[in-house]
C-alpha cells in the first residue's frame, strides 16, 4: 500500500497561502463590520439626530411658541393626559388663521384641508420602533420637561431631533432622573433652568413619589 504523503496531493501547497489570506481577510473583514456597525448605530446618522424635516406646510415653531407664545399644550393637547402628545387639527389653526394671515399663500393647504375636511399630514420626526412603549403623560406628569428630551423648539425653523432616542437614552435617565426634574408650572417652559437642580429634584422627586423604572418590562411590554 502507498503512503498518502507520496500520492499527488488533493490541493497543490501554495493553496495553503491562498487558504490563510482569505481566512485574514474574513476576520478582518467580520472585525471591521462589527466595529463599524457597533460606532454607526451610535451615531447621528444612524439615529436620525439633528436633521431638520421639512413639512407640507412651512410651520414655525419660532413664531407660535417664540413670538406669539402659545402653550405647546394648546396644540398637543394630549400629552398630559394619553401616550402620545397629538398634532392639532385644522380647526385648531384656522382658529387664528381665519382671522390673522388669512390670505398668506403659506397657509393656502390649510384652508383647502379646512373646506375639504381632509386632515393635514405631518411627516414625523420623532418615531420609536413598535416593540419599544413610550409614554408622555406620566413624564410631564412625573416632573420631566419638553426641553429635556425635545431641546428649544422655540428656535428650530424645522423640528429636528434633539435626542439619540437609543435603549442606553432611556435608561441612563431612568436610573437617576432626579438631575432632570422640574415643577409642574415649569414643563413647557423650554427656557427654564432650575437654580439648584440637586434641590428641585429632590423636592420633586419627593412630591410625585418618583421610581427607578429599569426592568425591561416598562418598555417593552
Ligand atoms: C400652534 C400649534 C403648536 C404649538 C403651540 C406647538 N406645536 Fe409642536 N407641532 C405643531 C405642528 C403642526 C407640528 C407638526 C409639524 C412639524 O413637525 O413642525 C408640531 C411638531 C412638533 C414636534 C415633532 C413631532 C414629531 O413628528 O416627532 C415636537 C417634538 C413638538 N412639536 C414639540 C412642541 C413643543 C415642546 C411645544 C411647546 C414649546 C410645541 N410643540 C408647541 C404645532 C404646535
Ligand atoms: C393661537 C393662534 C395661532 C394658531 C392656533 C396657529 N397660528 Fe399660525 N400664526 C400665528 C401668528 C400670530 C403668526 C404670525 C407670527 C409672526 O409673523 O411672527 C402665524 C404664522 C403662521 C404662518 C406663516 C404665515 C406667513 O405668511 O408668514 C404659517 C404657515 C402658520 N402660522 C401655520 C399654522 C398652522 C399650520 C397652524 C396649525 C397647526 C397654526 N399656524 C396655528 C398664530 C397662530
Ligand atoms: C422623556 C422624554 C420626552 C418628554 C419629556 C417629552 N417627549 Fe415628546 N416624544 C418623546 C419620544 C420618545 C417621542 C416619540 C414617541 C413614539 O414614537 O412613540 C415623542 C414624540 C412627540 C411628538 C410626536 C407625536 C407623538 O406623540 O408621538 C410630539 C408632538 C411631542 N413629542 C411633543 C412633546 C411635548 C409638547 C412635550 C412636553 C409637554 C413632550 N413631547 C415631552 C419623548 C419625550
Ligand atoms: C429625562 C428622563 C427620562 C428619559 C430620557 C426617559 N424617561 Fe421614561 N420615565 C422617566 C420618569 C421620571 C418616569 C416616571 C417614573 C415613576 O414611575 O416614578 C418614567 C416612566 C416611564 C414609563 C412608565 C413606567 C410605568 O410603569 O408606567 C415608560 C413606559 C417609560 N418611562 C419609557 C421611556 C422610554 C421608552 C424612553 C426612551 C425613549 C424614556 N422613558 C426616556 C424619565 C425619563
Ligand atoms: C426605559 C425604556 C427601556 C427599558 C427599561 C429597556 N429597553 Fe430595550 N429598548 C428601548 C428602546 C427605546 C429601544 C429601541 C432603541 C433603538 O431603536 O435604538 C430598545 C431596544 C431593545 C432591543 C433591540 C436591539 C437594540 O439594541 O436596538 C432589545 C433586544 C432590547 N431593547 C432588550 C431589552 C432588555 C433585555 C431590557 C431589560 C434588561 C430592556 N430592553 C429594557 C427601551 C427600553
Amino acid at each position: 500500500m502507498e503512503s498518502g504523503s507520496e500520492k499527488e496531493a488533493l490541493f497543490p501547497p501554495w493553496t495553503n497561502t491562498v487558504l490563510r489570506v482569505v481566512l485574514a481577510c474574513l476576520v478582518l473583514g467580520a472585525a471591521f463590520t462589527f466595529t463599524f456597525l457597533f460606532i454607526f448605530v451610535r451615531s447621528p446618522l444612524y439615529t436620525g439626530q439633528f436633521e431638520p424635516v421639512t413639512q407640507p406646510i412651512e410651520f414655525d415653531h419660532r413664531h407660535h411658541v417664540g413670538d406669539a407664545g402659545i402653550d405647546c399644550r394648546f396644540c398637543h393637547s394630549t400629552v398630559e393626559t394619553a401616550a402620545t402628545a397629538g398634532f392639532p387639527s385644522t380647526e385648531v389653526c384656522m382658529g387664528c388663521h381665519n382671522q390673522i394671515w388669512n390670505q398668506s399663500p403659506l397657509l393656502q393647504s390649510v384652508r383647502a384641508s379646512f373646506y375639504s375636511g381632509r386632515p393635514l399630514v405631518w411627516r414625523r420626526v420623532h418615531e420609536l420602533p413598535d416593540f419599544a412603549y413610550f409614554n408622555h403623560s406620566i413624564h410631564v406628569n412625573k416632573g420631566v420637561g419638553c426641553v429635556t428630551c425635545h431641546g428649544r423648539i422655540d428656535q428650530m425653523p424645522a423640528v429636528m431631533q434633539q435626542s439619540p432616542l437609543t435603549m442606553s437614552w432611556c435608561l441612563d435617565c431612568h436610573r437617576d432622573p432626579k438631575p432632570n426634574l422640574r415643577p409642574h408650572d415649569r414643563i413647557t417652559d423650554l427656557a427654564w433652568q432650575p437654580s439648584d437642580p440637586q434641590a428641585t429634584g429632590d423636592r420633586v422627586a419627593t412630591n410625585n413619589h418618583l421610581h427607578t423604572r429599569t426592568s425591561c418590562t416598562t418598555c417593552h411590554r
